[in-house]
């Protein structure tokens, strides 16, 4: 059989691509019992999947589920920064799936590989940031027909979600896996904050023991970058513009600062806010000599990128991979990693795989229950249901060998009765 189209860097680099894939394999269990039990029930039998998601050996195993579960499965990449050209290989030549994504392409060609993907004339689609789903609504409408729902990855995308949906303008079902359980409260916190402090590391080798580190935003990201940095010895200032997590981290023990005080004392500075302008100008002016700014949000808006080129009398690019240094009018140098995007993803390998597991699995089963009988048919952001939860952390709890108790009856009885009183 001929492979499946695509426009990958290179097809040599298939066997090295597989042995990465296999390797993150191994730390996936809850994917390889969904593999098992989707190989023998064949769930997407016939189902058309478009996918827009990091290329990574984690993404790799989870299209490989979906493969053996019947899909035709066609994937661009949701960041050119963070394509692994040897994983996209192997997709094609060992995993059968229609690969459009190389590292380091232009926004053009970003665009034209979506498109590609959506040729496969999608029934279910796969977003990490929604740009599939809106490229899907304002340049291929013609292909909405046959979309019968998808689901989404990140924070920023089911935004982008809510917004559509409420302007009437997004067509189908689709549903927002950041939102459960499963998925925000280990990907983002443990995955963001791992992945995070690994692309600073990596990028520049700093030792973070006794810096101080400024996290802007304390969602579930925030905390988890906040958390690693303390346990790795660092002194945390967070920011932040809601009042209840600020309060949170002021409770957990962190300093909590606006952002034109936290510039003044921070050597390295994380964005994981969602939003643009976290660092502008104003907060550059006052940056200390040596500040290394990250970013771990979706897109690479959240440090006002034009105000540092603006600022910058030089830059000198790539005084190290994934790091490039700017000299300020007044001689303080500042260095910013991977351009301003996704840190874990530009400078190290993102979230490590055994934390994807369980997102990755939350969407297997997510794309099950779109493809069967009781799914949702309401245009509009859905919820992953709860049960469908539970099968993820019984099964990820199953593979680490940790066991729980069960409800008696009595207890059932009473958590469903309103009459027993103090
Ligand atoms: N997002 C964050 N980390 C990732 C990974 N390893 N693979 C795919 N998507 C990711």
């Amino acid at each position: 059989m001929g492979l499946p189209p695509h426009d990958v860097a290179d097809l040599a680099l298939a066997d090295a691509g597989r042995t990465r894939v296999e390797w993150a394999e191994r730390a996936m269990p809850v994917l390889r019992a969904l593999r098992e039990r989707f190989t023998d029930a064949r769930p997407l039998a016939g189902v058309n999947v478009a996918a827009c998601m990091h290329v990574t050996a984690e993404t790799a195993v989870l299209l490989a589920v979906l493969r053996a579960a019947g899909a035709e499965v066609a994937l661009a990449a949701s960041n050119p920064l963070s394509t692994q050209d040897d994983t996209a290989a192997a997709l094609v030549q060992a995993y059968g799936v229609s690969v459009f994504a190389r590292a380091g392409v232009d926004r053009e060609e970003y665009y034209r590989h979506i498109n590609a993907v959506l040729d496969i004339g999608p029934t279910l689609v796969f977003d990490d940031g929604c740009d599939l789903v809106g490229t899907l609504h304002t340049e291929r409408p013609e292909l909405l027909g046959s979309v019968r729902g998808g689901c989404e990855q990140t924070t920023t995308g089911v935004l982008r979600l809510h917004q559509m949906a409420a302007e009437g303008a997004l067509t189908f079902p689709m549903v927002a896996v950041n939102e459960a359980d499963t998925k925000h409260m280990f990907d983002n916190r443990y995955g963001t904050g791992q992945s995070t402090l690994d692309g600073i590391m990596r990028a520049t080798n700093t030792l973070l023991a006794g810096k101080t580190i400024v996290v802007a935003g304390f969602g579930y990201c925030g905390k988890g970058v906040a958390e690693r940095a303390r346990g790795m010895g660092a002194r945390v200032v967070v920011t932040e513009v809601d009042p209840v997590a600020a309060l949170d981290a002021t409770m957990q023990g962190f300093t909590v600062a606006p952002m034109s005080v936290a510039a003044q004392v921070g050597d390295v500075f994380v964005t994981v806010t969602g939003n643009r302008d976290v660092i502008r100008a104003e907060h550059l002016a006052v940056l200390k000599d040596g500040a290394i700014l990250a970013n771990s949000g979706h897109f690479d808006v959240e440090i006002d990128l034009a105000a540092l080129d603006e600022l910058a009398v030089r830059r000198n690019p790539e005084v190290r991979p994934q790091a490039d240094e700017y000299v300020l009018a007044d001689g303080r140098r500042v260095v910013l990693l991977a351009e301003g995007r996704l840190v874990n993803l530009g400078a190290a390998e993102g979230h490590p795989a055994g934390v994807m597991d369980m997102s990755f699995s939350t969407q297997a089963l997510t794309a099950a229950w779109l493809a069967g009988e009781d799914r949702p048919s309401e245009p509009g952001v859905h919820d992953v249901p709860y049960g469908l939860q539970g099968e993820v952390a019984r099964l990820a709890l199953a593979s680490m060998g940790v066991e729980i108790d069960v409800l008696t009856a009595e207890q059932q009885d009473y958590l469903h009765s309103w009459k027993p009183g103090s």
